[in-house]
């Protein structure tokens, strides 16, 4: 009984571990970047160096907005549910990640009056069998 117990927890662990662990990193500072993430995974990706300078600026996904922020008040984010956007270090990171974030992410920087003062993309892809070159 205590084995047939041990066993399934080793399992559970095992799978809860392989689906929800992968954790990946990406440096989306430079235009053009190339970021991977894993299914069910958590992707954390670096939009910028710190954004107490700038006074607004939005993430679009695929030219939907996703992420909005003025004076570093998040004003809105869609997928606030499984994300997280550190204004302290630029750094949004994306839990559960699923197939429908693979996409192109745009961020655009915008100055105090509104005029825009920057924009850089980044590409998001999923490792596996399932995802590669698709
Ligand atoms: C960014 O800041 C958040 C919140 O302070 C922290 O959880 C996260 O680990 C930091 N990420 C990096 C890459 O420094
Ligand atoms: C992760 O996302 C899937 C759908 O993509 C959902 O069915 C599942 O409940 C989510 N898991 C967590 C822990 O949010």
């Amino acid at each position: 009984m205590v084995s047939y117990y041990t066993s399934f927890m080793l399992f559970f662990f095992f799978n809860v571990s392989k689906f929800t662990g992968v954790k990946t990193h990406c440096d989306g500072r430079q235009d053009g970047a190339q970021c991977y993430g894993a299914l069910g995974g958590t992707v954390d990706i670096q939009l910028m160096d710190s954004t107490s300078e700038i006074s607004r600026y939005q993430l679009l996904k695929n030219s939907l907005k996703i992420l909005y922020a003025i004076n570093n008040k998040v004003i809105f984010n869609t997928i606030a549910h499984r994300s997280h956007f550190s204004p302290s270090n630029g750094t949004f990171r994306i839990n559960n990640l699923s197939i429908t974030d693979r996409g192109k992410y745009t961020l655009q920087t915008f100055d105090s009056d509104g005029r825009s003062s920057g924009e850089w993309t980044l590409q998001l892809f999923f490792q596996g069998k399932c995802c590669v070159n698709k």
